[in-house]
């Protein structure tokens, strides 16, 4: 949530704001905003709305200096507004940030500056920052302190973060230190990049691709102090850190959308070779197992474990179920999923054989890091199926598995989630060869596992046929998904893409669930979309099916191609091919995303910026 770009160098600093924030708008876009300095003056433009109303303010309103701050917003506390946008002014000028996060004590701190003479002219959390920062500015001067100097405004931040409860990533300039950039961390997400005579400061990697490939990651309670030709950076505790540089593997072509309209669009065409680059490298023939390079436990230690939690929000929250059903199948470990937002305020009973998944794509997930971190404080191995390289989830947990999915930019996950899903299915089968998976067996699940992105690439065939069908109900009201076992959570990951893109109530429900109550919010107007491929409980789907229909409700099946039957009974069928039951969420998943995308198009929605929504929640 928020996403905040920074520059100190020769170059124009707005060319990078604003390129920044371009690829950061899937962080937040209420408002956009920048602030760029040239020698003692800071010039700041902001705006509600998109990135694209920054840059017409800016050709309009034209900024030059080569030291910057920029800001897209997702709105916390204060409504989006030009006023309450992002860059906040402390005392007079003298300090210029953007934030990140939540200051949680902000309502105290306000009224202590109140008294002090601070006037406040926004409705935001920020700016209590700003003038704090101020105000520890003014209290260091007043005992001798040049204002001018780097190190007077450090020790200026340093106080000010001392009285700041909350998260925060932070950037801010200083009227009297042109060239200084000071950023600091705690619970959201800030990387520096190095260049040759400037540097580079983001929310995520997205905005140095293309600009440099040595970036360092700021980890919580640490402050960046920033100049074209410098970087040192102070932990809260530890004092001064050698910076540790690694290298960027995105490119820019992974952040462009080339023929695609949409970048949900290209994300869901990408899955055939996403799960591919999931599998790639982790089947172990010989073994007839999985093997992995950074899970960073021995296997007299796996083997000990008789419990799995799995924790998760969103999509993520969902591959989790569907690893759930696969870990207990193949490899017989009791698993529970927990939403990551209980899991971090409950106190289940763990033992010391209890073992914790954390998943999440951005592996910024404000809730899935706490609970990763509560598991952690309490000594249980933390590992994480994270996409995003170098996040704060994939560095603090023990031990992990990269989806190694390219960026996904569109806020609805799409791709994210089948390769969530194909790594869950590597993971059950390397426990399950630990434990009671036959030889043969495993064997099986590697020659199935090879088949799938030539699967999902016919499964994109269904696309057309999707088409029609959102043309014939895009303006319903309300939907129900409903599907059994390994189909549950494609129901529940089918009715978020609705719901998240288009607006439309939808509902994801076990099939058998439906009788207990949502069958009342059926009638000819509410679509049932079922997801029924062959399985042990086909024919009891097909029950569930003739329930909706002897209540007059429309049906939209996703069944397995051949199978002709189902057309006798569902209104619309989307054939997608046959695999084995385990596999079923891979391919069932993808026509329920491509209805969702071509119904929210029919409805005037921007798919790719829902609105109130953001990709990363990095708040709680
Ligand atoms: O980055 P994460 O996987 O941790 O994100 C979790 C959820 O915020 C995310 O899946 C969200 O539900 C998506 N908008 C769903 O499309």
């Amino acid at each position: 949530m928020c996403g905040i770009v920074g520059y100190v160098g020769s170059k124009s600093a707005v060319d990078f704001l604003l390129e920044g924030l371009y690829r950061l708008e899937y962080r937040g876009y209420d408002s956009a905003g920048l602030a760029v300095q040239q020698d003692h003056q800071i010039a700041i433009r902001k705006k509600t709305g998109r990135v694209g109303q920054l840059a017409d303010l800016c050709e309009r309103q034209p900024v030059t200096g080569t030291f910057g701050i920029g800001h897209t917003r997702w709105a916390t506390h204060g409504e989006p507004s030009d006023i309450n946008s992002h860059p906040h002014v402390g005392g007079n000028g003298e300090v210029v940030l953007v934030h990140n996060g939540v200051i949680e004590n902000y309502s105290i701190l306000r009224n202590q500056l109140r008294e002090l003479g601070y006037v406040f002219r926004t409705g935001t959390d920020t700016e209590v920052v700003a003038h704090l920062v101020a105000h520890h500015l003014f209290e260091e001067i007043k005992l001798g302190a040049n204002p001018g100097e780097i190190k007077t405004c450090l020790r200026a931040v340093e106080s000010a973060l001392k009285r700041v409860k909350g998260t925060y990533g932070l950037a801010m300039l200083f009227r009297d230190v042109p060239g200084l950039l000071i950023a600091a961390r705690l619970g959201s997400p800030l990387v520096v990049g190095i260049g040759r005579g400037e540097h580079y400061l983001s929310s995520d990697a997205g905005p140095l691709v293309g600009r440099t490939e040595e970036v360092v990651y700021l980890s919580d309670h640490e402050i960046a102090v920033i100049t074209p030709h410098e970087l040192q950076i102070i932990h809260r505790d530890a004092g001064t850190q050698t910076p540790s540089v690694r290298t960027l593997e995105q490119t820019t072509s992974d952040l462009d959308l080339g023929d695609f309209d949409h970048y949900m669009l290209k994300e869901i065409y990408e899955q055939p070779q996403t799960v591919e680059n999931a599998l790639r490298g982790r089947l172990d023939e010989d073994e007839a197992s999985a093997k992995f390079g950074g899970l960073n436990m021995q296997p007299q230690e796996l083997r000990r474990v008789d419990r799995i939690i799995l924790t998760a929000c969103g999509t993520s929250w969902h591959a989790a179920l569907v690893g759930e059903y696969l870990i207990e199948e193949f490899a017989r470990i009791p698993v529970e999923v927990e939403y990551a937002s209980e899991l971090r305020y409950r106190n289940p009973p763990l033992t010391d054989r209890t073992m914790i998944f954390a998943i999440t794509q951005s592996g910024e997930t404000a809730d899935t890091l706490a609970a990763l971190r509560e598991c952690k404080r309490k000594g249980h191995p933390t590992l994480a199926i994270c996409n995003v390289v170098g996040s704060t989830i994939a560095r603090e947990a023990d031990g992990g598995i990269y989806l190694h999915a390219g960026p996904e930019i569109g806020v609805a996950s799409t791709k994210a989630f089948t390769s969530q899903v194909t790594v869950l299915t590597l993971l059950a089968l390397f426990l399950g060869r630990m434990r009671n998976l036959s030889y043969p067996a495993g064997k099986r699940i590697i020659g199935h596992l090879r088949a799938m992105p030539e699967k999902l690439r016919q499964t994109l065939g269904c696309h057309a046929a999707v088409k029609d069908i959102a043309q014939k109900y895009y303006q319903a009201e309300n939907f129900l998904y409903l599907g059994r076992l390994y189909n549950f959570p494609v129901a529940l990951e089918g009715a978020l893409k609705l719901k998240e893109i288009s607006y439309i109530h939808a509902e994801g429900y076990p099939a058998a669930e439906m009788k207990h109550g949502p069958i009342a919010l059926v009638d000819e107007d509410t679509p049932s979309v079922f997801v029924v491929p062959r399985s042990n409980i086909y024919p009891k789907v097909v029950s569930n099916m003739e329930e909706i229909k002897a209540r007059r409700g429309p049906i939209i099946a996703i069944a397995c191609e051949g199978d002709d039957k189902i057309a006798d009974l569902a209104d619309d069928v989307i054939y997608v091919p046959d695999v084995d039951e385990y596999l079923q969420p891979l391919v069932t998943a993808i026509p329920l995303q491509l209805l969702a995308y071509e119904i929210a198009l029919l409805r005037g929605c921007n798919v790719d910026r829902p609105r109130n929504l953001a990709k990363s929640v990095t708040v709680e």
